[in-house]
């Protein structure tokens, strides 16, 4: 314990993020220093890594985030195999930095995400909300000898809020603004935004996921053309948008959600994709993912119309995360938010692919400094609460 005493008072610190997302493409590991806590941290990127799972796994992991396709004994084990993963990902980022892992003073790890439950469930007459997310924290505390901590989101959802997301703190230390009123869109399997008013205090915060990032475009890229993904938007550039299969899909019951909200691979998974291959016969390939695309951006947009703008109308988007890279996709924003200014995190030395795994590192970083970390506005929770598990 003598350890956790010191690492509490400790004032710079260096942190390993590590992040996974609902897209499974790799473990992203961000080493940061920090400097403070709450509203004065300070932070510099000091190594970025990512870890791309083996095919094998990957697999694995897909197929036991399908409710009836996963089986109990696979998941408690890939529990321990993504955490050694992860330790990996924690040792290349920290070698890449130059540094030893005796100099780490911490991890903050997400975990991989396999299901969701914001909403809860009726387990024996009562709603219960849940949320897994695999990659054991205490596993990776070992293997690295680094003090870990993992599993956000439960706490959260403990006191009635959605576990999700969690980001929003993180947009609100370092992006808001004085002068200007911005949202934060983070394009990863699931696309979420961030509205910080000018000015804004955290409860001020708006925050939610919008719908679908780049799951069901990855999702249709596999099976059509046995890629992982539509390279800078390319094959989305080739086709039309059509009009008829963007309607359909604008229909799903997601969209007219009232806030707080939060979504997964449990409504735009496979049932989603094999929908849009249903409803698709006769077009080519090209047009799907250019809808598919079209749809991302356009709940984007309508999204942000319908529950947002009320509250605050943006000057500046901000894009991070993977979606980024597809230029498809940032042009339909552009068309759609054409009062505002598009542009992606990196204008503001944010890498658009660290960003989520440096939030994991600055959410540790205020867990051991007894800061809460969740916003009670933007997940439902009764009250703020520090999020995590603390393992030495
Ligand atoms: N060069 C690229 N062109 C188009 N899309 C890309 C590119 N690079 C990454 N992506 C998309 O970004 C996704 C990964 O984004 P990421 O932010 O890591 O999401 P998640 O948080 O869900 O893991 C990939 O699955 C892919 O869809
Ligand atoms: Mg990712």
């Amino acid at each position: 314990m003598a350890t956790l005493s010191e690492l509490i008072k400790k004032n710079n610190k260096i942190v390993v993020g590590l992040m996974s997302g609902t897209s499974v493409d790799g473990i992203d590991a961000a080493v940061i220093s920090i400097k403070g806590k709450g509203v004065s941290t300070k932070f510099k990127l000091l190594s970025f890594e990512t870890v791309t799972y083996p095919k094998k796994i990957k697999e694995l992991i897909l197929l036991n985030s399908t409710p009836g396709k996963g089986t109990v004994d696979i998941i408690s084990s890939l529990n321990v195999v993504v955490a050694h993963y992860f330790s990996d990902a924690v040792k290349k980022a920290v070698h890449s930095a130059g540094l030893s892992m005796k100099q780490i003073d911490l991890i903050g790890s997400h975990g991989q995400t396999i299901h969701h439950i914001p909403n809860g469930k009726n387990i024996g007459g009562k709603l219960y909300r849940s949320t897994l997310q695999i990659g054991d924290p205490s596993t990776i505390a070992k293997l690295t000898d680094v003090t870990t901590i993992g599993d956000f989101r439960v706490a959260d959802m403990a006191l009635g809020g959605q576990g999700a997301p969690l980001v929003p703190y993180f947009d609100w230390i370092v992006f808001k603004s004085n002068f200007s009123n911005r949202a934060l869109l983070n394009i990863g399997g699931i696309a979420n935004i961030t509205l910080l008013p000018k000015k804004c205090k955290v409860n001020e915060v708006l925050a939610f996921d919008t719908g679908p990032g780049n799951m069901v475009l990855d999702a249709l890229m596999k099976r059509f053309f046995n890629k992982n993904f539509d390279d800078g938007g390319k094959v989305a550039f080739r086709g039309d948008i059509i009009l008829p299969l963007l309607n359909e899909l604008k229909k799903h019951s997601y969209f007219n959600r009232l806030l707080p909200k939060s979504t997964g691979r449990e409504e735009f998974g496979i049932k989603f994709v094999e929908k849009i291959i249903l409803s698709s016969k006769g077009y080519s390939k090209e047009d799907i993912i250019a809808t598919v695309a079209d749809l991302t951006a356009f709940t984007i947009y309508d999204q942000y119309k319908r529950f947002a703008e009320k509250f605050c109308t943006i000057n500046e988007l901000i894009v991070s995360g993977g979606g980024a890279n597809n230029l498809f996709i940032m042009k339909r924003l552009k068309f759609y938010f054409s009062k505002s200014k598009v542009l992606t995190s990196i204008s503001f030395g944010v890498n658009i692919e660290t960003k989520e795994a440096i939030c994991f590192a600055l959410l540790a970083n205020e867990t051991i400094s007894g800061n809460p970390s969740n916003i009670p506005n933007v997940t439902g929770a009764s009250k703020s609460t520090i999020l995590g598990k603390i393992c030495l």
